[in-house]
């Protein structure tokens, strides 16, 4: 018994994993996106699945596999990102939210593809789209027993910006990494972090962890150990 807990430390648990970028179409040959690849949240999915969680998937469009052993639920927008995780959510145990999440739609898309017809610039009409994070963190069980963990990818005050984030959207951890940085970042194979918990006395200051420079493999099982340490610590 003890060997399979140290083994599968999450064995029991399901885990929900938000990753790569979301796309935004404009017109049937166009869209919005961003430079994710999917790369840190498959290797959540993947360590949670090596620790033995139950692992659901909710993944944008990317390029490689998904890893063996877990259930995949493919989208294309942030709307359909934000549907699926709305059906899985209140079953996890443990959410990780590693999507590149696209903030704004074009308020209609067009039917056809739009056309230059002579015009030196053209104006976008941009909408909101749903904080999916946010609204998890608004509907966590009450009795703290269902862990959230965001990302935030920052080009500068990656502290103030991560804190924010952390305290807005109700997360029991954030992860936050500078684009700037070498060796973090979209389409790395390592990531630098800076881990971010709500404070223990005064929750507005918030917990502070450099991490060093690690393989995203690597890093993924660290924070999913973490996580599943946080969502012992709500058990007892
Ligand atoms: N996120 C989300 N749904 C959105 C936007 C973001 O679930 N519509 C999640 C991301 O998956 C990530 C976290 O929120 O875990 C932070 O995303 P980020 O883009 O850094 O933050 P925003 O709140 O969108 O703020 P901004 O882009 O203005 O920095
Ligand atoms: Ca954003």
């Amino acid at each position: 018994f003890s060997d399979s807990i140290a083994s599968q430390p999450l064995r029991g648990l399901t885990v929900l994993v938000t990753a790569g970028p979301t796309q935004e179409p404009l017109d049937p040959v166009r869209y919005l996106t961003n430079h994710s690849t999917g790369k840190m949240g498959y290797a959540i999915a993947e360590a949670a699945a090596e620790l033995g969680a139950k692992v659901t998937l909710v993944s944008g469009p990317v390029s490689f596999e998904p890893p063996q052993g877990v259930d995949v639920v493919r989208v294309t927008t942030a709307e359909d990102m934000f549907e699926a995780v709305s059906e899985a959510f209140a079953a996890a145990d443990i959410t990780v939210m590693a999507a590149a999440v696209g903030d704004f739609r074009v308020e209609r898309i067009a039917q056809q593809k739009i056309k230059k017809d002579g015009r030196d610039s053209i104006t976008l009409n941009l909408v909101s789209n749903p904080d999916i994070l946010a609204w998890a963190g608004g509907r966590k069980r009450d009795d703290g027993s269902q862990i959230l963990c965001g990302f935030a990818m920052e080009t500068e005050h990656l502290i103030a910006n991560a804190a924010k984030k952390l305290a807005a959207k109700h997360c029991d951890m954030l992860v936050a990494n500078n684009l700037r940085e070498e060796g973090a970042g979209f389409a790395t194979d390592t990531n630098i972090v800076t881990v971010l918990t709500p404070g223990t006395s005064d929750p507005k200051t918030p917990q502070i962890e450099r991490w060093n420079k690690m393989d995203k493999t690597v890093l993924a099982k660290r924070l999913m150990l973490r996580l599943a340490a946080m969502h012992r610590q709500s058990d007892a």
